[in-house]
């Protein structure tokens, strides 16, 4: 394997624990981010969207490229660095309309059966309207496109669901993304994430362990959705044998589906599932890793990230063997600006975090943060993922939130239940 330097395309959460782990291998000189944040060290003022900045700073630095966010893999970034004969991992901009349309993955899901909430898809309001009246609810209604994780609405009453049509498809909340809607069954469960890297040219896969997020931004999962406000691995949700049926029954025909259909998908396959009495849905396809999700799977991770992401995108991954996994458990709390995932302030200053920095098995990934001078100051609505990896959740739990208390700036919010969920499967168990 050749020796580079890595370029980390991002700014969040995701993308600094990419870095934290990037940097770890033998095989990695630096690991710049562009535009990064106030904890990634080498920091690169380009933008995510702004190919023609990165390609050249990729080609005059020797980099091998990793691409975090779902945006720039929407855009095209993969095929805009392969045209310039430059090394990237991240799928492509044919590949990303498994994230980029709501309605794409629906029918794909549907076409190659694999297990989902059943849906219809409406271009028009007015039949949508008559669908929610005709149908009752509860209903979930979907904009079909990116609208960074707002445009899905889970509607209890016939009021609701007729309010979230009109916003979605008169109103345009969410501008183009919403002129085409997909309306289906809510289903009850336990959300987990699974992801893994793929190729299905070479139809070799190696997941990564099991996760959970915390989606909503209140304790006891209440109150809007937002990026995510922690996260876990392992799920005690997905044991064993129920990994191996999503493998099988999602991931094997997701690969399967894609080949058939001509498309090459090479990257990440973020599955957000729904559990009900053990079996799996999907709920959404992501083409990325999931963010909190990856900061407590790369505490976890015991081999070298960089030799996967580069024999992927350059083809070899079958000759790689699954990850091995640290038996530990790794806990993320997210510290969040208060008023996220509405308004907020920025530029706070952040105390606290060399105190953090002490204590051992306790990451702070940084993700809404800046450098201002010296001091490191709140730059966004999710501004730290608080990691801890320990011999147990409860243990992982702990030791995360005595981090936590020891990070302070004015308006500070996190949520104090996670990974809360879990212990009442390790307690059932
Ligand atoms: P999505 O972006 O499609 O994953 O939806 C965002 C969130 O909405 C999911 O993480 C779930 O919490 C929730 N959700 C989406 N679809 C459904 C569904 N059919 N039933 C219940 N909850 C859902
Ligand atoms: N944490 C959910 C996501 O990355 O989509």
């Amino acid at each position: 394997m050749k020796y580079t330097n890595v370029l980390v395309v991002g700014s969040g959460g995701r993308e600094h624990a990419l870095v934290w782990k990037l940097s770890q291998s033998k095989h990695v000189g630096k690991v710049f981010c562009a535009p990064g944040n106030g904890g990634t060290p080498d920091r690169v003022p380009i933008d995510p969207t702004d190919f023609e900045g990165l390609t050249k700073f990729a080609a005059q630095n020797a980099c091998f490229t990793v691409v975090g966010p779902e945006e720039p893999l929407a855009k095209g970034i993969t095929n805009a660095f392969l045209s310039n004969g430059l090394e990237i991992f991240g799928v492509s901009k044919e590949a990303a309309i498994a994230e980029g349309s709501k309605i794409w993955a629906k029918q794909f899901m549907k076409r190659h059966n694999i297990p989902t909430a059943e849906f219809q898809v409406f271009e028009d309001h007015l039949a949508a309207a008559d669908h929610v009246k005709k149908k009752g609810p509860p209903v979930v209604v979907k904009a079909d496109g990116l609208s960074a994780g707002k445009g899905v609405i889970l509607c209890r009453t016939e009021d609701e669901a007729l309010k979230a049509i009109d916003g979605m498809m008169l109103e345009k909340r969410f501008g183009s993304s919403g002129e085409r809607i997909v309306i289906e069954d809510l289903l009850v469960g336990e959300e987990a994430s699974y992801i893994a890297i793929v190729d299905t040219k070479t139809r070799k896969y190696i997941p990564l362990a099991s996760s959970q997020d915390h989606k909503p931004i209140f304790d006891g999962d209440k109150g809007p959705n937002t990026g995510g406000m922690g996260a876990y691995s392992p799920a005690p949700i997905v044991p064993e044998g129920l990994e191996e049926k999503i493998q099988r029954d999602i991931i094997g025909k997701f690969m399967n589906g894609m080949r058939e259909e001509n498309v090459e998908f090479k990257g990440t396959i973020y599955l957000g599932l729904m559990i009900s009495d053990g079996e799996p849905d999907v709920l959404e396809f992501n083409v990325r890793f999931g963010d909190p999700e990856i900061q407590p799977i790369v505490m976890r991770m015991e081999p070298d990230l960089f030799e996967y992401l580069y024999s992927c995108a350059s083809g070899r991954l079958a000759e790689m063997d699954d990850m091995k996994w640290s038996k530990q458990a790794a806990v993320c709390v997210v510290m969040a600006s208060s008023g996220y995932p509405g308004q907020y302030q920025k530029g706070k200053t952040i105390v606290g975090l060399d105190e953090a920095a002490t204590l051992r098995n306790v990451v702070v990934f940084h993700a809404g943060t800046a450098r201002q001078n010296s001091a490191i100051v709140t730059n966004g609505g999710r501004v730290l993922g608080v990691t801890a990896l320990s011999d147990t959740i409860p243990q992982a739990i702990r030791e995360a939130y005595r981090a936590v208390e020891m990070i302070y700036w004015e308006e500070e919010y996190h949520r104090t239940d996670i990974g809360k969920k879990a212990l009442k499967h390790i307690h059932a168990a």
